[in-house]
Parts: structure tokens; C-alpha cells; sequence
């Protein structure tokens, strides 16, 4: 008799921080955004005894239990297997159309969506704080001392405000946001831009927290403009925002030259996204200069430019 075959796929988006990266990890609140245009895919089939992953993006191909016990998929497969009752063997298949260490959440989505496609295949829906919470032991394989900002608004896939230690809440959106996200093609290790930070925080303590205030500051005002729908507002909020990472140090000259660019062109504002160091900026656009904001930042160098809106949400 053959083996019963079951495959099952679950997706999830990538995200973007609009405001307070960094100072998130010392406990200020930070907004961030689902990503759609960029997602997750794990698919994953049921077939014999044994384990299998394969991640063509990262030249994966490999018996899961030949990974470090300590890699980000194995722990994610054993975490699930302890969650879920009766979770048989199965072969992992991921693709990812989010660009890897790039401030985007590939690592958080891709543990969002293989959570949630194991679960699915032993017959058993986790509830959304039990994935996450799986999503968040995970990212601490990823980046060390994780916010949690990541692995949350990828999980619940909505805008939210998000403080360390509290939890989230559903960030109010009056009024469609149009963005656009370039990438400077440079990678950036998460871990490394958090330790950078953290080694900047006790060498100059008094220093580091002003900023951490000032970026608190910027992600007030950015709700505020959020919730009345005033996007000038909002952009002001965003440079702010941008200009507190640079003295925080994790910015640089490629990420500038595309804020820069953006600004050139016309948006509202602009801002590093993420960890820095690299990997993605966003600008905030009046809806018909989306498209001139976007090949600016292409002739400004950007390897690619992702083009989308964060949609209004219902007032609270
Ligand atoms: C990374 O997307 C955002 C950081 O604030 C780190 C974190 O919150 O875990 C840099």
C-alpha cells in the first residue's frame, strides 16, 4: 500500500518599519507595516521518514537533521513538533521572493509560514500568539536580542505599534500611505547592526538613550500623522526619524544617496528601514509621484524598488 501523500502550503508577507527601529530593542514603541508584494512560500509534503529541506535561494538542499541544531529551520521544525501532536516527516520546500538581509523579515516570514504549514499538516490550527511566540524563539537564533517587532507584524500580517515587553497594537492607518522601498543591494547581519548599537548604548549611555527619546519622539508624531491622515506630517516625522539613526551611526553613504534621492524627487519623506548597514530604505510619496520616486531612487543605484500603498485601516 502506498503512503497516503498530503502537501501544504502557507504563505506570509514581508514587512517594513516605518518608525523606531533600534530604539525598539531598549523598550521605545516602533509602527510597522506588512509588506504583500514580497512573500514567503513554504511548502511542505508528507512522504516517508525522514526530514528534508530545500531552500534553492540559499542553496539549501539538505537532510534537516544534518543542519546545526542551533539553524534557524531545524529549530523552527522541532519547536513546531512540540506545539503540535502527531507531526510526520515531512519535506520542506521554501521560496522566497523577499530579499534576504535586507530589513524586509525574510528570516521572521519564512518561520511564520513553515509554523503554520507544519501545523497544518498534522490537521491542527496554532492560534496567531502561539505562532508567534514560536516565531520569536526563532529570531533570537537570527538576531540575538530581538525586539519581537519582526516576527509580530508579520504574524498578524496588519499594520501595528509595537513595544517590547507590552505587545502590539493595531496601528491606526485613516488614510491609504503610498511607499516606496528601495533596496541598496547591499546585505546587512541584523546581529551585527543590534551589537553595534548596543556597544555604541555602554560606551555612551546618557548619549544613546537622548536618541532613543528622539526616536520615540518621531514614532509619536508618525502615529499622529497616521491617524489624521496628514502625510506631510508623517514625512517630516520620517526624515527625523532617518536623521536620529545616522547619529546612532547605522546608516550609510548608500542608504543617504537613495534618501537624498527620494527627497530630490519629491517625497514627503524618507528613511532608512530595519537594521541598517545596508539592505532597504522607504519613502512616503503623494500617490502621483509614486512612479518618478521610484525611478529616481532607480538612477540614484537602488538594485530594486518596491512600489505599494499600506492601505487605510478601520477606525479603532
Ligand atoms: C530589525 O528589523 C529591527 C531592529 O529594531 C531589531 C529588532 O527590533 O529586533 C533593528
Amino acid at each position: 500500500m502506498s503512503t497516503p501523500f498530503t502537501a501544504v502550503e502557507a504563505r506570509a508577507p514581508g514587512k517594513i518599519i516605518l518608525a523606531g527601529e533600534h530604539a525598539v530593542v531598549y523598550g521605545r514603541p516602533a509602527l510597522a507595516v506588512p509588506v504583500f508584494g514580497v512573500q514567503a512560500r513554504v511548502r511542505v509534503t508528507r512522504r516517508g521518514a525522514q526530514w528534508w529541506v530545500t531552500a534553492p535561494a540559499v542553496q539549501l538542499d539538505a537532510r534537516l537533521h544534518d543542519l546545526p541544531a542551533e539553524h534557524p529551520l531545524r529549530r523552527a521544525v522541532v519547536l513546531t513538533q512540540a506545539a503540535v501532536s502527531g507531526l510526520p516527516p515531512a519535506h520542506v520546500h521554501i521560496t522566497s521572493s523577499i530579499p534576504v538581509a535586507a530589513g524586509l523579515g525574510s528570516g521572521a516570514a519564512v518561520t511564520v509560514a513553515l509554523v503554520r504549514a507544519l501545523a497544518a499538516l498534522a490537521g491542527q490550527a496554532l492560534p496567531a500568539a502561539r505562532v508567534n511566540a514560536l516565531a520569536y524563539e526563532v529570531e533570537k537564533l537570527y538576531h540575538g536580542t530581538p525586539s519581537g517587532i519582526d516576527n509580530t507584524v508579520i504574524t498578524y500580517a496588519r499594520p501595528i505599534v509595537y513595544r517590547k515587553g507590552t505587545g502590539w497594537q493595531p496601528l491606526f492607518v485613516a488614510r491609504p500611505v503610498p511607499l516606496v522601498i528601495a533596496d541598496t543591494g547591499q546585505s546587512a547581519s541584523t546581529r551585527a547592526m543590534v551589537r553595534g548599537v548596543r556597544e555604541r548604548w555602554q560606551a555612551a549611555p546618557a548619549r544613546v538613550e537622548a536618541l532613543f527619546d528622539a526616536i520615540a519622539q518621531a514614532v509619536a508624531a508618525a502615529q499622529a500623522a497616521l491617524a489624521t491622515g496628514d502625510l506631510a506630517a508623517l514625512g517630516q516625522a520620517l526624515r527625523d526619524n532617518h536623521a536620529h539613526l545616522q547619529a546612532l551611526g547605522v546608516s550609510t553613504p548608500a542608504l543617504d544617496a537613495l534618501v537624498d534621492a527620494a527627497l530630490a524627487a519629491g517625497a514627503y519623506g524618507a528613511k532608512l528601514a530595519g537594521a541598517g548597514g545596508g539592505g532597504n530604505m522607504l519613502a512616503i510619496t503623494r500617490a502621483e509621484d509614486q512612479a518618478r520616486v521610484a525611478a529616481a531612487l532607480r538612477a540614484a543605484g537602488a538594485a530594486r524598488v518596491i512600489v505599494t500603498t499600506v492601505p487605510a485601516t478601520e477606525a479603532p
